[in-house]
């Protein structure tokens, strides 16, 4: 049965909670903080995305290996930018590296320069493949690409809401989960059946974020999605805040940044990826920035990020 949630935030004390959608009589209801006791009214919103979550219990234990999600509901913040470039970092660094692109845009597939055919939804819809049938080598080593293609939109019409549709990748990834060291996955600007699902299987949430007034709105809205996961189908899952594009003679973005250091500070990722025209020019030749240009300052950051990785599994 489809359970529809929101979240609410208590206005006194700020926990945060998710309430079932049939406490609402009409467009608001009334609701007592189980924290602090304060009762307050909250209003269903238009924005409020409908993500129902089934009843599957959570794994206890998170898997052992990293498996990243980048993800940001906002388009245009670097997401595909950086599992490319963050991939390819770690993969120079020696380690196996499997990108999912599981973004019906297929942006990832075709940066990397994948002629691959098949992608998940063949998977789904094939009962002969196995995942290991679905991912390419890239012309990088240590690099894999799962696929993606634009027949995968099937999927979110067919499978978002139905019982434990978001262990749907988690399921199919628990076959290869040990043949790499790191799993990126590219997620679309939206939250649905790729994003619940990719937020699902990971261990860490990559965010990757612009310093602008939207930006900070939109990573409210996906703090708070992450908090459902959290709460239902993915409790060890850990976020990362990536500041993307930062440009430093932008008065707007120093202000934006320091208020999402405020906010944020120990979600924040040390490394700042710098506004750099190279990774344009990179990604025209389809090829990762520090490999078009090892000067490039945005190709050192993305290295610099796989480090700050590696350390952080190391801690
Ligand atoms: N550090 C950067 N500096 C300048 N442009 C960037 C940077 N990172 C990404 N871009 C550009 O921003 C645009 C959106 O990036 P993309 O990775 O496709 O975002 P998303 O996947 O979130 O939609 C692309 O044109 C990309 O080349
Ligand atoms: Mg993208």
């Amino acid at each position: 049965m489809r359970n529809v949630k929101m979240i609410v935030e208590c206005k006194k004390c700020k926990s945060r909670y998710t309430i079932n959608k049939n406490v609402f009589r009409g467009k608001s209801a009334k609701v007592r903080c189980t924290g602090c006791g304060f009762v307050f009214k909250v209003f269903l919103t238009s924005d409020d995305k409908r993500v129902s979550f089934t009843n599957r219990p959570p794994a206890k234990k998170q898997w052992a290996n990293n498996v990243i999600a980048v993800s940001n509901q906002k388009g245009g913040v670097a997401k595909t930018s950086t599992c490319m470039n963050l991939g390819f970092s770690l993969s120079v660094m020696k380690k196996r590296v499997l990108m999912i692109d599981f973004d019906i845009q297929a942006n990832l597939t075709q940066l990397i320069g994948c002629e691959h055919t098949s992608s998940f939804y063949d998977l789904i819809h094939s009962r002969e493949k196995k995942i290991e049938d679905i991912i390419a080598p890239t012309r990088y080593k240590n690099l894999f690409l799962l696929p993606s293609s634009r027949n995968m939109m099937v999927l979110n019409k067919l499978f978002f809401g139905t019982v434990d549709y978001e262990y749907i990748l988690k399921d199919k990834l628990a076959q290869v989960k040990d043949d790499y060291d790191y799993i990126l996955i590219d997620t679309p600007p939206s939250i649905d059946f790729f994003t619940i699902n990719a937020l699902t299987a990971a261990s860490l949430v990559v965010i990757p974020s612009q310093c602008d007034f939207f930006s900070i709105q939109g990573m409210d809205q996906l703090l708070g999605i992450i908090h459902m996961v959290k709460g239902k189908s993915n409790p060890c899952l850990e976020t990362g805040i990536l500041i993307t594009m930062y440009d430093q003679k932008s008065e707007a973005s120093k202000v934006v940044y320091d208020q999402i250091i405020d906010l944020h500070r120990k979600r924040v990722f040390k490394t700042r990826i710098e506004q750099d025209e190279m990774i344009k020019e990179a990604q025209l030749m389809s090829l990762p920035v520090i490999y078009y240009n090892k000067k490039s300052s945005s190709g050192l950051a993305y290295l610099n990020l796989a480090r700050e990785l590696l350390e952080r599994k190391a801690a």
